[in-house]
């Protein structure tokens, strides 16, 4: 009887109340940089700015869709291509051009065939597959050494994948430059056959990169270390708009013997940023051990996401394997990157005109995509509440979301909380 009884009070609940399963799930905190969108879009002032995301912007301020991108999607439609499934490792012209592009044609890394490049979504996807290859098959410790700071998202990736963060110097508030002597020192401690995280150019957040000089002794330190070098090279391109000049670092690094690994993203340098197409490379000691370590990233791969989207590399390839194309890419990037390299100059002229006392010098100076300005937080929240100017509360702006038409606006701002 009190069976049944029971089971009428359950059917009668299973009927009529929700059962709570995820009543332990505590809310989490919003994205730090998702957020500041959220609250650019409520507010109402029309000269409010987002400077928030690294999306680069036309000078309306617009979402700007390459004009290769736009020739290579009418030849990809022509074709009346199938939607087949891809290999696992992605599409091989795709992954073939992405490897070139960043080591360059002529690497002997490539003639002798000793690396292996599969097709990622993304840069994000590729150091997560890293992180989680890693994780698998490193042999050393399984701590990673990010800069300090980096971007947002490399803990998370590493945390995720079950490897150790750990942190060396790399940026000095007191220049907003590049904290070399920190560096070298943190990097001479780390424990041998640890990973270290470069970023091959334009570093996110800070703008703030390694001249040519001392990425040559960064790379003999790394060796003496006898560290694993993780690459993160998002902004090829971005940088300097010189695909070859951006890549140095890492060209350097293999020309020096570092066996490095590589994640590669195409959404800032060919816009293509919701197509999510990106590479993960890992140089070897030959051949035979490149066709060892494809098949594990094969197997890591297929419980994932099995295989990666068709289109953007599509995109990509035909872009970077297609000569007119190719040399339009080319342009385009360093159309963007030199309409950055404007408005940090034009920023910096607006606070001299406002009468600015301080040294802004480090505006013009940083590289790539974003501008570590500096500010201080409570300063940060000025600009937002009394300027409707978005921005992450490290002071961080992206340069792309400057225009000629707001940055007048945007040096009266800086300037009214900076006096
Ligand atoms: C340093 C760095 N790495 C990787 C990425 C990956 O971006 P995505 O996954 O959009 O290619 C970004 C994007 O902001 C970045 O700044």
């Amino acid at each position: 009887l009190s069976h049944l009884s029971q089971g009428r009070t359950l059917g009668v609940c299973l009927a009529f109340c929700s059962v709570s399963w995820w009543g332990g799930v505590q809310m989490g905190p919003p994205d730090p940089i998702l957020g500041v969108t959220e609250a650019f879009k409520k507010d109402t002032n029309p000269k409010k700015m987002n400077l928030g995301v690294g999306a680069y912007r036309d000078d309306q301020g617009k979402p700007f869709v390459l004009s290769c991108v736009r020739k290579a999607e009418a030849i990809i439609a022509a074709k009346q291509l199938d939607k087949e499934y891809l290999p696992i490792g992605g599409l091989a012209e795709f992954s073939k051009a992405c490897a070139q592009l960043a080591l360059g044609p002529e690497n002997e890394v490539l003639k002798s065939s000793r690396s292996v490049t599969v097709q990622t979504i993304s840069g994000t996807g590729s150091l997560r597959i890293g992180a989680n290859f890693l994780a698998r098959f490193h042999p050393g410790p399984h701590d990673v050494y990010l800069p300090k700071p980096s971007w947002g998202n490399h803990t998370p990736i590493f945390r995720d994948a079950g490897m150790q963060l750990k942190a060396y110097r790399y940026y000095e508030p007191s220049t907003c430059g590049f904290d070399f002597k920190g560096a070298l020192d943190d990097i001479s401690k780390i424990p041998e056959q640890s990973i270290i995280l470069l970023h091959a150019c334009a570093h996110n957040p800070t703008g703030v990169d390694p001249r040519p000089e001392q990425w040559k002794e960064i790379a003999d330190i790394v060796k003496k270390r006898n560290l694993l070098v993780f690459f993160d090279m998002a902004y090829q391109g971005f940088a300097s708009g010189d695909i070859d000049r951006d890549a140095w670092a890492v060209r350097h690094f293999i020309e020096n013997g570092h066996n490095i690994v590589l994640s590669q993203s195409f959404a800032k340098n060919m816009g293509l940023y919701g197509e999510r197409v990106g590479g993960f490379t890992v140089v070897c000691k030959d051949a035979e051990e490149a066709k060892r370590v494809e098949s594990q990233l094969k197997i890591l791969i297929r419980p994932i996401y099995s295989n990666p989207p068709v289109n953007g590399a599509r995109i990509a390839a035909t872009i970077l394997n297609t000569p007119e194309l190719r040399s339009l890419w080319l342009e385009e990037v360093h159309g963007m990157a030199n309409r950055i390299i404007k408005m940090r100059e034009q920023l910096v002229a607006g606070l001299k005109k406002n009468g600015s006392s301080h040294n802004w010098q480090h505006v013009i100076d940083q590289i790539g995509m974003f501008c570590f300005t500096g500010l201080k937080p409570e300063q940060v929240e000025r600009l937002t509440k009394e300027f409707s100017v978005y921005m992450t509360k490290d002071g961080r702006i992206s340069m792309a979301g400057v225009t000629s038409g707001n940055v007048g606006y945007l040096a009266d701002a800086i300037h009214a909380v900076t006096k």
